[in-house]
């Protein structure tokens, strides 16, 4: 692998899953694959899970690790032959370059504006890491991507499911601020790759990138959605169609024990409770979003073991 900054970039998807669950049993059976090399990575956004579990996998690869949260460093210009006389210090063709010399692996978190869908839609921070840097690029969350969470969420479902093929539902959820569409996208696409029977529910106005749903088929009746459903994968995101706006913040949608029946949460985190999910789900054994969190860090242990492993 030469980089990871789509779910595209995996091979061989079912073999990097089960890789990944043998690697949990056995963190440090390849603990010197990294020594003397370094991830650096970069947040233009927060984060808690994405750092301490990327963290974690290169060290239990015997990486170093350096962290840089961009905001405190020199801002950054990305517009190709920009005249740099106002805010801007520092252009991302010397920093990409700069930061590469320092690093085996670059990782990137750089959320989208929700503002402008068509700039978002370039991923320009990821592209111009691709562009200008010299070593593999980890996508940490992206503007309409989050590779690392949908490879997560595919181990956690592989771990729990109790049939060959079971009933997924990604159900939209109410917040009060507007999210990205990053999570809803990778887990749609992952799902679509996997031997699972998946369906989408959310109010209307909702609807995700049609490219990335494709046949999946949609719901707008949530109780219907959840029937005898293995999984329910809930998320929040603001609308595509009137882009990067919260159209309704329809508490009814809430996830309750009740709409849950029988079936698993399944959350990326961090969630609000008593907003999103109530507390009897969170707080049920019904609940894997902990186990889900932890299997971050073996999401990202195979995906930088297997860019390690392309060096030799
Ligand atoms: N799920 C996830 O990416 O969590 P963080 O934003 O805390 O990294």
């Amino acid at each position: 692998m030469k980089k990871f900054t789509t779910i595209n970039d995996i091979e061989n998807l079912s073999k990097t899953i089960n890789d990944a669950i043998q690697l949990k049993e056995k963190p440090y059976q390849y603990e010197t694959l990294g020594q003397h090399k370094t991830l650096v990575m970069l947040f233009f956004n927060s984060s808690l899970r994405t750092r301490l579990s990327t963290e974690k996998a290169a060290r239990n690869l015997g990486m170093d690790v350096m962290t840089l949260n961009v905001g405190e460093a020199w801002q950054l210009e990305f517009e190709e032959g920009a005249v740099m006389n106002l805010n801007t210090s520092e252009h991302i063709k010397e920093a990409a370059q700069v930061i590469s010399q320092y690093a085996d692996i670059i990782a990137v978190r750089a959320f989208p504006s929700l503002v402008d869908k068509d700039q978002d839609k370039l991923e320009r921070i990821m592209n111009s890491f691709i562009t200008y840097a010299s070593v593999p690029i980890i996508n940490m969350e992206s503007a309409t991507g989050h590779p690392l969470q949908a490879l997560t969420d595919a181990i956690t479902i592989e771990e729990f499911k109790n049939t060959a093929k079971p009933k997924v539902v990604l159900s939209w959820a109410p917040h009060p601020k507007a999210l990205p569409h990053a999570v809803a996208n990778s887990f749609a696409k992952m799902m679509q790759e996997r031997e699972v029977d998946f369906i989408i529910t959310h109010p209307p106005g909702y609807e995700l990138d049609p490219k990335i749903t494709k046949n999946v088929p949609i719901i707008y009746n949530q109780k219907e959605a959840l029937q005898d459903a293995d999984f329910v994968y809930t998320k929040n995101w603001s609308s595509y169609s009137h882009y990067g706006k919260v159209l309704e913040v329809d508490a009814n949608w809430m996830i309750t024990k009740e709409k849950l029946g029988a079936a698993k949460f399944m959350h990326c985190l961090p969630v609000r409770r008593n907003v999103v999910v109530e507390d009897a789900v969170l707080d049920s054994m019904q609940s894997v979003v902990i186990e889900q969190a932890n299997n971050r860090t073996y999401a990202a242990q195979i995906i930088i073991k297997q860019i390690l492993e392309n060096e030799h």
